[in-house]
């Protein structure tokens, strides 16, 4: 950490979520120019934004997060055309996606080109991109004309932010300024795809499903199970996204365990996904909803300290891929 960044207290600005105002947009601008970070909010997490042409400034978001250099960041840009420059060439399967999905919740891989800074793919040879739906970042992006290297915007393997406040307490020591547009409509990171190669790869679950994906590029391969050795992508690392609160996910006799502790004498926080249980947080059976509230409500039970987090996994059904991933990462 060098010393222009301890003891900063960021700023913390409200921002229209639909028609976001210049001004303040401007701030973030000014901001980013000068090669400082400004936090953000996308549709599924809040990002820490810094020009991706800029090695000194992307540098920045590995300081403040305490993230090891070969994890590579997203890159975000608010148009296709702005794609072009950045990578080597872009395979029919990625133009399909793209147009599929973009703006939203999918991060494409490409071969990068010249222009993108070695520091922001951790050395390797390809880039990955997205262009977020939220209108803050979509404006953030238009008005400031640079590509935003991105990760979530929290201390490296913590959970994600999808609230300014969240953001705050995370990196409020390190980064100038946090834009805040309220709580993020997904809650969820989004999903990490390799087109770059000969057959389509998921390198990490997220807010777009897989199946949906599937219906335009076909099968998929999935991701190493969690635990396994060999990690296609950095943020495939088992432990990831955590609380500070101990743990568990249990796949079944949830009601056995949870009365075991409670016999022992220890605090337990409880979270289920259709399982009513005394004192425990039913995030229910929709898969967005669950997914919206997921980061909010691991947050909250950090907050109470209690001994251990303990959490039935969803279903091992498409639409509960992503949610069920977090959870054995933050298990791990
Ligand atoms: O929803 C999101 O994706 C959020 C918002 C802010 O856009 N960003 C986010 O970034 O989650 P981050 O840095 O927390 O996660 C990026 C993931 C990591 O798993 C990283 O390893 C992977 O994308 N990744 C980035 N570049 C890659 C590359 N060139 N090849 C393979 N994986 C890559
Ligand atoms: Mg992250």
């Amino acid at each position: 950490m060098k010393l222009s960044q301890k003891n900063m207290t960021a700023k913390v600005m409200k921002i229209d979520n639909v028609a976001p105002e210049p001004e303040i947009l401007n701030q973030g601008c000014d901001l980013l120019n000068a090669g400082e970070l400004v936090a953000f909010p996308t549709e599924t997490v809040y990002g820490l934004g810094a020009n991706a042409l800029n090695p000194q400034a992307v540098k920045k978001i590995y300081e403040a997060k305490g993230r090891p250099s070969q994890n590579p960041l997203i890159v975000h840009v608010a148009e296709w055309e702005a794609i072009t420059p950045l990578v080597r060439s872009i395979s029919q399967r990625a133009k399909k996606l793209a147009e599929t999905f973009w703006p939203g919740p999918l991060t494409l891989i490409f071969p990068k080109s010249e222009l993108i800074p070695d520091i922001v793919t951790g050395g390797g040879d390809t880039v990955a991109i997205r262009i977020p739906s939220h209108p803050v970042a979509l404006a953030l992006l238009k008005q400031c004309g640079l590509p935003l290297a991105a990760p979530s915007a929290n201390r490296s393997n913590a959970l994600s932010p999808t609230t300014a406040q969240h953001v705050l307490e995370s990196l409020g020591d390190r980064i100038p300024l946090i834009l805040d547009g309220g709580p993020t409509q997904q809650g969820i990171e989004s999903t990490v795809v390799d087109v770059s190669t000969t057959s389509p790869k998921i390198l990490r679950y997220g807010a777009l499903p897989v199946s949906e994906i599937e219906k335009h590029v076909g099968p998929c391969e999935r991701p190493a199970r969690v635990g396994a050795s060999t990690l296609p992508s950095p943020g495939m690392l088992a432990k990831h996204y955590s609380p500070i609160t101990p743990l568990e996910c249990v796949e079944e006799n949830l009601m056995e365990l949870v009365a075991d502790y409670a016999q022992q004498g220890l605090r337990i926080g409880v979270v289920t996904f259709g399982t009513e249980v005394p004192n425990g947080v039913n995030l229910g059976t929709q898969a967005q909803e669950a997914g919206r509230k997921l980061y909010e409500v691991l947050h909250e039970l950090d907050r109470q300290k209690f001994d251990r987090i303990v959490a039935e996994l969803p279903p091992p059904w498409d639409e509960w891929l992503a949610i069920r991933d977090r959870l054995q990462r933050a298990s791990a």
